[in-house]
């Protein structure tokens, strides 16, 4: 079971990498240009949106079933580098970058024009992608590339 999560976690990860660029370089191109805020643009930002919770849902099963998550002693956990970066560190920066995609997907879809739609999307979804890299960063797994 373990191996499946993480096969599955590991293998999402380019699906969510993949879209967050897309819609960032569509928002930028979007909001320097002037552009309409177009029905691919709304598309985008909200496949991007939901591999991310899809990422997130995987995340939160796989964590019960990874070895390197040690919930019982939280302690020996924060004495670990590798084991309080599991057990923490990736579990928060990565709900942080979701909350922040919901957050910018909700103010662009409120926002009244093209171009506040656009700046929302460039804003949060570009520091919610930089939040995901430095965390895959950190971890010492490749961003692409498999570590199996
Ligand atoms: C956008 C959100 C997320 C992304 C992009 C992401 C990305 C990754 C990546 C790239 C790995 C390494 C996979 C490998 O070694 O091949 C990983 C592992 C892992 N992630 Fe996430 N993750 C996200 C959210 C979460 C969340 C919210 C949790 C927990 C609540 C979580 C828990 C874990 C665990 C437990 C591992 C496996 C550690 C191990 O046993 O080796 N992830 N994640």
């Amino acid at each position: 079971m373990y191996k499946i999560l993480l096969g599955l976690h590991s293998g999402v990860r380019y699906i969510v990498i993949i879209l967050f660029v897309l819609a960032l370089i569509m928002a930028i191109t979007g909001l320097f240009g002037r552009k309409p805020y177009s029905e691919a643009n709304r598309k985008v930002n909200l496949f991007a949106m939901i591999s991310a919770h899809t990422q997130m849902l995987i995340g939160l099963i796989l964590y019960f079933f990874s070895p390197k998550v040690l919930l019982s002693d939280m302690g020996a956990a924060m004495k670990d580098t590798v084991l309080r970066y599991w057990t923490v560190e990736h579990m928060v920066m990565m709900i942080f970058a979701v909350i922040l995609i919901t957050v910018g997907h909700s103010r662009s879809k409120k926002a009244a024009d093209a171009f506040n739609k656009h700046r929302a999307i460039a804003l949060f979804y570009g520091l919610a992608l930089l939040v995901i890299l430095l965390a895959i960063y950190q971890s010492g797994r490749p961003i692409f590339g498999s570590s199996m």
